[in-house]
């Protein structure tokens, strides 16, 4: 069985020899490779460059053998490539203009989001044509909520209360954007089915952020419709983080496989869903900065929870942290790939 073979009957729920293994943020600052890659170009940069997003997608594949390959990328090309730009920078983090008015939301320009964001076409076939039929190949987006939230706070936040206050008081508003949103996230995620990628993840990372009764309406609705607009060509992956009262909701969203945080056990999670519902999860992230013998131990412990069960990804709880070691990447790629 090919790593690209495991990872997509995993995500299917049909039998597997072990589960497959990926990391959110595979890509990135806790690989040396790509610290000297950022000596010579700013992020944007190495993201705006097919040769070079394909270059840093395939790092991690090259050291770790990992079963599935994410496209190196971000969730805010997509805002950026309806008008708002933003930028990277070193150890500040994300900025861009925020969202402040109706104008400024009437202003989004949703007439040619796939071909402002042709780059990323380019490096996917180029990642593709690297892998073969080798690893699996994982496009993205973010979840129209998860980019509302930054595009309306002009980047990250410590609270994100901008689009849940919108979300209360001005619904119509609220729904102009996410109609926006949703449409771009749509278009985009389809034009990177049709370069040839084997699932796509929708990230909605602030879901955690509303209140249980709030999600269906501010962030479920939308996730569905992106998810009816890509019409099964593709398994789709939704991670939620921080949403364990809303399974029902997220179930709802038509994914093939839901992300889990660390919070809570995997098999509970997979009990509560309709059986052809993978999880994909759910290591707590800071594990892989403790040491090799420990990653191991909390590395079976969810191997043994999930022994037997169908549709399970081996994932990360949320993204890599930048100071996991090396060392303990491999000891959990290791006993995920000699567990018996
Ligand atoms: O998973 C992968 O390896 C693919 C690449 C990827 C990145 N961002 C690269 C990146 C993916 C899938 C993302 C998604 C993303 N981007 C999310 C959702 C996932 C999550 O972590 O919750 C969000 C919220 C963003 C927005 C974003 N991009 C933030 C808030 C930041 C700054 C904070 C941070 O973690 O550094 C980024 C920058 C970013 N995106 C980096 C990388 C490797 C760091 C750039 C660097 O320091 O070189």
């Amino acid at each position: 069985m090919t790593n690209r073979q495991r990872f997509t009957n995993a995500c299917r729920c049909q039998p597997v020899d072990r589960p497959p293994v990926w990391i959110m943020r595979q890509a990135g600052r806790a690989l040396p490779e790509y610290r000297a890659l950022k000596e010579k170009y700013s992020f944007l940069e190495l993201v705006r460059t097919p040769e070079l997003a394909a270059e840093v997608t395939l790092q991690p594949i090259r050291r770790f053998d990992f079963d599935a390959a994410i496209i190196f990328s971000d969730i805010l090309v997509v805002p950026e490539a309806l008008g708002q730009s933003y930028q990277f920078l070193e150890g500040k983090g994300i900025e861009m203009k925020p969202l402040q008015s109706a104008e400024d939301i009437g202003r989004l320009d949703t007439t040619a989001v796939c071909e402002r964001l042709d780059y990323v076409s380019k490096a996917l076939r180029l990642v593709r044509k690297s892998l073969g039929d080798r690893t699996a190949l994982i496009g993205f987006a973010g979840a129209p909520w998860t980019l509302a939230c930054f595009m309306l706070e002009g980047g990250g936040a410590d609270d994100y209360t901008k689009a849940r206050r919108l979300f209360y008081s001005d619904r119509p508003l609220f729904e102009r954007l996410m109609e926006k949103l949703t449409g771009a996230v749509s278009a985009y995620l389809r034009m990177q089915i049709e370069t040839g990628v084997d699932a796509v993840q929708i990230f909605d990372s602030l879901g955690g952020t509303l209140a249980s009764d709030a999600f269906a309406a501010a962030s479920g609705r939308w996730i569905t419709e992106v998810v009816a607009s890509l019409q099964s060509r593709v398994p789709v992956i939704v991670f939620s983080k921080g949403v364990n009262g809303n399974w029902r909701d997220l179930a709802a969203t038509g994914a093939q496989v839901l992300g889990v945080d660390w919070t809570v056990r995997l098999s509970e999670v997979r009990a509560r869903l309709p059986q052809n519902i993978g999880v994909q999860g759910n290591l707590d992230p800071l594990v892989l900065t403790t040491t090799p013998e420990i990653v191991a131990a909390e590395t079976r412990r969810i191997l043994n929870d999930m022994r037997g069960l169908t549709g399970h990804v081996f994932n990360l709880g949320h993204g890599l942290p930048p100071t996991a070691s090396l060392e303990n990447i491999a000891a959990m790629v290791d006993t995920i790939r000699t567990f018996a």
